[in-house]
Order: structure tokens, then C-alpha cells, then sequence
């Protein structure tokens, strides 16, 4: 046995502590339409999970039942080990909405604070949180008056402004610049590396790379999952797109 082996490295030591979120046959119907189809999916804590899949596959249904803001019409799924719906579980979970879910009369403090004070956590982390994002000098704008880049940075701090365990965010880069896009991700993975666990959905598949793993969700199923270059290589293709492609038929 190589030495490498035998020396678990810093991703197996996190997913092996405790599973955040485990779905089991999990399914959610709209009438006809069948948005989550029998989906199993288990998330360990520390790690980011991709979510990608075209418009319509069911990502949003996924993250919303995830929330416990959408009730499974079949199957189970626990959050931190409690069944969802369960609002004490709630306080734990970050949401980044993909629609912005900001008040635009209020200013970027305003609406952090009322984050922080919904979520009962008093507003000491509000300033912390706002030059994380780095709109210390936009802090008293009000966000109607921000460019779009700005917005999606304001809805982040939203979400993270209550230490959340598990952070869920639903295409939180569209629309928003290459630079600003990479300082994202450097900062999912520093609170990745602090022990949140994050699920990031997307339809695009540049970003899938800086995900631990990857699960590929079409028509409301799992198609297949792994690392990025886990699905390239069972699916001998070159990039991701093919590898979804090959997966999808
Ligand atoms: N509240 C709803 N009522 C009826 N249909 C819905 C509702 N939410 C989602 N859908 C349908 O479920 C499917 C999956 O949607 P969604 O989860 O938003 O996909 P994605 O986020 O991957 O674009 C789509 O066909 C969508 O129209
Ligand atoms: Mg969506």
C-alpha cells in the first residue's frame, strides 16, 4: 500500500464525520408535471455539491424541498438528521434564492439586519458579513439602486448573515461578472474548508470544477454523480457537457 493510501486526505476526513442532508425516493408532483422523480441523494458535511441540470430538471423543486418549504408528495428527506419540514432545522440552513429575494426599499443594512434579526441572531455579524461581500461602501444604498452583480453579492450576505450550517444556493453566479464569479467560489470554499456544507445548483458547467462532487439531475432524476473527473472518465468524454450528454441518453 502507498503511503498516499494510507493518509485519508482532507475531503475523506470531512465526509466521513456526518451526513447533512439524505434523500430518500423523494418525489414532488405538480399536477401532471413530476419536478423531483424518485430522487436519491446524500450530502456530507464540509463538502459542495453541484447541482447541474438544464432549466426545468428539477433543481429548484429539489432545493425548495431541501428547505422544507415544499412538502415531498412520496419519500423522505432528513436535514441534519431531522425529517423536513422542520422550522428548528430551518435556523441552520442558508438560502440564496434564485430570484432575488431582497427588499428593494431598503438598503443593503436593512436588509441583512432584517435576515439576521428574523433568524433571531441580533445584528452583530451584519457589518462582518457586508464586507465580506465587499459592499462596505454600499452598506446604506438602497437596493434598488445597486447593478445586478451587486445584488446577487447583497443577497448572499442574506444568507450567511446567521452562520448557517448548510448553505443553499440556486444559480447564485448568473448573471454575474468573471470576477466577482471567482471571488464566490473562493469563498464557498473557505466556508467549505470551516465545515459548512454547501449545494450549489447551476445549468452552466464552467463552474462544476470547483464543486467536490458533481450530480447530474435531469427530468427530476439523478442521472449520475461523482467528481468532475469521475463523470468525464466513466463516461470516457472529454468534458462535462459530453459527459451529461451521455448520461441523458
Ligand atoms: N410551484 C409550481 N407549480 C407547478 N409547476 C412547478 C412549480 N415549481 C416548479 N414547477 C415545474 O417543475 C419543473 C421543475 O422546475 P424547477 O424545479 O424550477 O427546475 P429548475 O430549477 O431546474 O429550472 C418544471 O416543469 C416547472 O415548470
Ligand atoms: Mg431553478
Amino acid at each position: 500500500m502507498s503511503r498516499e493510501s494510507q493518509v485519508p486526505t482532507a475531503h475523506a476526513q470531512k465526509v466521513s464525520m456526518n451526513t447533512v442532508i439524505e434523500a430518500q425516493q423523494l418525489h414532488k408532483q405538480f399536477g401532471a408535471i413530476h419536478a423531483v422523480n424518485g430522487l436519491d441523494l446524500r450530502v456530507e458535511q464540509g463538502e459542495i455539491y453541484g447541482l447541474l441540470g438544464p432549466n426545468g430538471s428539477g433543481k429548484t423543486t429539489l432545493i425548495r424541498l431541501i428547505t422544507g418549504l415544499l412538502r415531498p408528495t412520496d419519500g423522505r428527506i432528513t436535514v441534519l438528521n431531522h425529517p423536513m419540514p422542520n422550522k428548528a432545522v430551518l435556523a441552520n440552513i442558508g438560502y440564496m434564492t434564485q430570484a432575488s429575494a431582497l427588499y428593494e426599499d431598503l438598503t443593503i443594512r436593512e436588509n441583512v439586519n432584517f435576515f439576521a434579526t428574523m433568524c433571531g441572531r441580533g445584528n452583530g455579524q451584519v457589518d462582518a458579513v457586508i464586507e465580506l461581500v465587499d459592499l462596505s461602501d454600499r452598506a446604506d444604498s438602497l437596493v434598488r439602486t445597486l447593478s445586478g452583480g451587486m445584488k446577487q453579492r447583497a443577497s448572499l450576505a442574506c444568507a450567511l448573515v446567521h452562520a448557517p450550517r448548510l448553505l443553499l444556493l440556486d444559480e447564485p453566479t448568473v448573471g454575474v461578472d468573471p470576477q466577482l464569479r471567482a471571488a464566490f467560489w473562493d469563498y464557498f470554499r473557505r466556508l467549505a474548508d470551516e465545515g459548512v456544507t454547501l449545494v450549489v445548483s447551476s445549468h452552466v458547467m464552467d463552474e462544476a470544477e470547483r464543486c467536490d462532487r458533481l450530480g447530474f439531475i435531469r427530468q427530476g432524476k439523478l442521472l449520475a454523480e461523482g467528481t468532475a473527473a469521475s463523470l468525464r472518465q466513466q463516461s470516457n468524454t472529454p468534458t462535462l457537457e459530453a459527459a451529461f450528454l451521455h448520461f441523458a441518453t
